[in-house]
């Protein structure tokens, strides 16, 4: 079993972010999830998964748990360690005296310390127990019912590439309003299945932010809009990091691709406030959710609004959504499609 120590706010979407990168994903505490197996190539890739371990075990939330959980485990492993503590969502506990405590417990079983290059790092994750939410909660957990909180130990087997702040949209060469933040952009096509081997088309591109995140996760990435400034100007995003792309001035309504030729879909859908739309709203929209269930097998749709008759109506089955506050009068609807 593995920990993974999820990021954000929404941990229903970094759980189903994780699963393009780990088996059995599920619940565990808020900001963290457990999962059967992982693969620690896509763990590196993922915008809202910090890091996965190897579980050792659980325990309530207190330091002496925590000893006795580690002095009582089978440790079949050798070398040079150092531990790190960390509290997710306010779990009150004394982390400085948690390594402390846990580093004693490898030293007396012959561990040596190495804080800079250790062989192992263990994680010891205490979470609290408020939940995050209704969305968030697991059908099992009433509402105001107050529950202990949680540690987690486990060995570090595998962490993200924390380096989005460096492509915030403002940060490369070309630059409009209304570009998608590079972590969500990274979850989007991971979720829509970026990965080596693969092919992810964004049929309303803009400046190419989810097309870098998929590039830069592996993916092969093919682009249209109907602005040449856009096209463009993704063109010149995309070069910058170094990725290889097809991107081409059309309209996502009728892309010139065969059926079943790309294995997942993402776009960002105009909301009618910024972004340039040609001809009205609702058909552009019905239109390219049509045009993707021709091409590919699985969309994920970002949008002000769920359109659910539009989805429905292309033939499309609704996997997941997820809702995300922007502002007071946005809120972004991600469908997951299949
Ligand atoms: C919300 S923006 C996408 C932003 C993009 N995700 C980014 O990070 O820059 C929507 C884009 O859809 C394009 N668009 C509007 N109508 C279109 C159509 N019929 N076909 C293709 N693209 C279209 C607009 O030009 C705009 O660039």
């Amino acid at each position: 079993m593995y920990l993974l120590e999820l990021a954000g706010e929404g941990d229903a979407f970094a759980r189903c972010e994780a699963r393009s990168a780990a088996t059995g994903v599920a619940r565990l505490a808020p900001g963290l999830a457990s999962a059967r197996g992982i693969d620690p190539r896509r763990i590196r890739t993922l915008a809202y998964t910090h890091r996965a371990s190897e579980l050792i075990g659980t325990c309530e939330c207190e330091v002496d748990a925590a000893r006795l959980l580690l002095e009582l485990a089978g440790i079949e492993r050798e070398g040079s360690v150092r531990v790190r503590a960390r509290r997710v969502r306010g779990a009150d506990v004394d982390t400085q005296r948690v390594e402390r405590e846990l580093g004693s417990v490898l030293v007396e079983r012959g561990f040596s310390v190495d804080l800079e290059d250790p062989d192992h790092e263990l994680r010891a994750v205490f979470s609290d127990s408020t939940e995050q939410g209704s969305a968030e909660r697991s059908s099992g957990t009433q509402s105001g019912t107050p529950r202990d909180g949680i540690c987690t130990l486990g060995w570090l087997a595998a962490a993200s590439r924390r380096d989005f702040a460096a492509r915030a949209p403002t940060e490369k060469p070309f630059f409009q309003p209304g570009s998608m933040d590079p972590l969500l952009a990274r979850a989007i096509a991971n979720v829509a299945g970026a990965a080596q081997g693969k092919t992810i088309l964004d049929p309303m591109c803009g400046t190419g932010g989810v097309l870098v995140e998929a590039g830069l996760a592996g993916a092969q990435v093919i682009g249209a809009d109907t602005q040449w400034k856009m096209t463009r100007g993704a063109r010149e995003n995309l070069a910058h990091y170094g990725i290889t792309f097809n991107l081409f001035r059309g309209d996502a309504t009728r892309i010139p691709l065969r059926e079943g030729s790309v294995d997942g879909i993402v776009f960002d859908a105009p909301y009618g406030r910024q972004s340039k739309i040609e001809g009205e709203l609702k058909p552009l929209v019905e239109g390219a959710l049509a045009e993707a269930h021709r091409i590919a097998p699985r969309a994920v749709v970002v949008a002000d609004r769920p359109w659910s008759d539009a989805v429905e109506a292309a033939g499309w089955t609704v996997e997941d959504r997820f809702e995300r506050r922007v502002h007071g009068s946005l809120t972004r609807y991600i469908s997951v499609l299949g």
